[in-house]
């Protein structure tokens, strides 16, 4: 490790479009998507492994997580770029730089709302805000050679003032300017239209990368993010799954994929190992608590499973019939070997290997324990089944204040019903007895006695993980605390045990936030 920075290596290859990945900071302001820290870092540390070339590790200024979180990420990164997000205004910028400073390649992003409306917020003149940008950027510059800057809702702003303002970042030292559809507005003709436009109309823009930041409002932010591609952006922000605010962002798996099956069309490459993606995108649906659609585009259970007879026929003589990627290539295993009690360790290490889940020993180990238990109650393990209980490690492997110990239920066809519960709280042992209208409210009803706490129950949501009695149930919860929404999720072949389970995931991420005082940064508020 070196005491200089790093540059991130200047693409030789013209062709070359930079991945930016924006899970830890727009993926994770969606409601209900917060992380904890360890879940950050090990998103942090996928993303660099698989070849994302930026991470935006999160908006420092927002609060003492966020920034001990991006710093933890800056330290331990490798090859990625790591960013982090600041306000036009020295405060926030000094405090993201004292965050990324520690990474070999750090990048500073700062930005300003440029639209009408966004002016009529922070009340700045076109002349002033001008003045802000150039003084903000340059203030960035003193402090990184890497800065990125963007014009946020650059797809309402006027064409003429965009100009102004990106000649100002330009000329100011900015070496990304980023190009947000912040409200997913544009459509992809006008988003190339746009991109071409400022490479042609900015002084300086051949000195810098544009970036493309698409929002998927009408689920145009692949298309229009491929477009910009197109007309000279070289570098797409994007997230695992599409995570981010409303609709979400270009999903990381749909811009990637698109670029690697038609480069017929498309002659752009990126540094992403696909096979990778299956692993990635599985490990931020577990931690956000946000499911996967079963049709969403490349990661969907569904994207390739071939129900109908012709479509069986099809493949069956010739994959290609009906695939226009191969399973292998985002990682999905091209077998779904069925394991039992009677595997062994090497066997489980095999197939978890081939699933994307490299454990060290005592991991294996901790994770053989529990494939074992899982066994014993379910015949056969599917690839699923372990998916789940590596998601289920994911989800409560961290110093949770509160883990549950034990929990026994008793049902009948009267109600109410009752739970017995045990819970450790901070490492001590704590039993009630609750009753409840069925059984998971009752198992509720006894946490609550247990860890009081005001929270509204936003969302239950049940899955089966494989067919059959014996399934393995996905349990999703929501929790609205004080207008935040905290999630958790977890498997069991137990249906009250995995929502007991899940419940607590989220319950643990309140006290956490709690603990960790984290007070709301709206980053669409006043620039200085
Ligand atoms: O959507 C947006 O405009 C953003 C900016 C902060 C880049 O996320
Ligand atoms: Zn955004």
């Amino acid at each position: 490790m070196t005491d200089e920075p790093i540059p991130a290596p200047a693409a030789a290859d013209p062709n070359r479009v930079l991945i930016f990945d924006t899970t830890l900071r727009d993926g994770e302001q969606s409601p209900g998507a917060t992380m904890t820290h360890e879940e950050k870092l090990e998103i942090a540390q996928l993303l660099d492994e698989m070849g994302v070339d930026i991470i935006e590790a999160g908006f420092p200024i927002a609060s003492e997580g966020d920034f001990e979180a991006v710093k933890a990420i800056a330290e331990r990164a490798r090859e990625a770029v790591i960013c982090g997000l600041a306000r036009a205004n020295p405060t926030d910028i000094d405090r993201c730089w004292e965050a990324v400073r520690h990474a070999r390649r750090p990048r500073i992003h700062t930005f300003i709302g440029t639209s009408p409306l966004h002016r009529d917020i922070t009340r700045l003149t076109q002349d002033a805000m001008v003045e802000r940008i150039h003084a903000t950027v340059s203030h960035a510059r003193d402090l990184c050679d890497n800065v990125q800057w963007s014009p946020m809702d650059a797809t309402r702003t006027e064409r003429d003032f965009l100009c102004r303002v990106v000649a100002a970042a330009i000329s100011a030292g900015a070496t990304t300017i980023n190009i947000p559809d912040t409200v997913g507005y544009t459509a992809p003709r006008e988003s190339a239209d746009l991109i071409a436009m400022l490479r042609r109309e900015v002084p300086g823009a051949e000195e810098v990368v544009f970036a493309t930041h698409c929002h998927n409002d009408l689920g145009m932010a692949t298309a229009n993010a491929l477009a910009a591609v197109e007309a000279g952006a070289r570098q797409i922000e994007c997230t695992i799954n599409g995570l981010g605010e409303r609709a979400g962002n270009t999903a990381l798996e749909e811009v990637v994929m698109a670029l690697k099956v038609r480069h017929d069309i498309m002659p752009y490459t990126t540094g992403i190992d696909t096979r990778r993606i299956m692993q990635a995108s599985r490990l931020v649906s577990a931690v956000s608590g946000f499911p996967v659609q079963y049709n969403k585009a490349v990661v969907g259970k569904n994207a390739f499973a071939h129900e109908s007879g012709i479509h069986q026929d099809g493949m069956l003589k010739n994959a290609e019939t009906f695939e226009i990627m191969r399973p292998e290539d985002i990682g999905l295993t091209a077998t779904n070997l069925v394991m039992g009690k009677h595997s062994g360790r090497a066997a489980l290490r095999a197939k978890l290997k081939e699933l994307g889940y490299e454990l060290a020993d005592n991991q294996l180990a901790d994770a053989f324990v529990r494939f074992k238990a899982l066994a014993d109650r379910k015949k056969e393990v599917y690839d699923e089944d372990l998916v789940a209980l590596m998601q289920d490690s994911t989800a409560g492997a961290h110093q949770d204040l509160v883990v549950l110990k034990h929990l026994r239920v008793i049902c009948g066809t009267e109600s109410p019903q009752t739970a017995e519960m045990t819970l450790a709280l901070d490492g001590v042992e704590q039993a009630t007895t609750a009753t409840g209208d069925g059984p998971v409210d009752a198992t509720f009803a006894a946490v609550k006695a247990l860890v009081p706490h005001e929270v509204r129950l936003e969302l239950y949501q049940v899955h089966a993980v494989t067919e059959g009695t014996d399934a393995q149930a996905t349990v999703s919860v929501r929790l609205d605390s004080g207008g935040r929404i905290f999630t958790g999720q977890s498997a069991d072949t137990d249906t009250v045990v995995a929502s007991a389970k899940a419940y607590l995931v989220a319950l643990n991420k309140v006290l956490a936030f709690e603990r960790a005082g984290r007070p709301a940064t709206d980053i669409t508020a006043a620039v200085s």
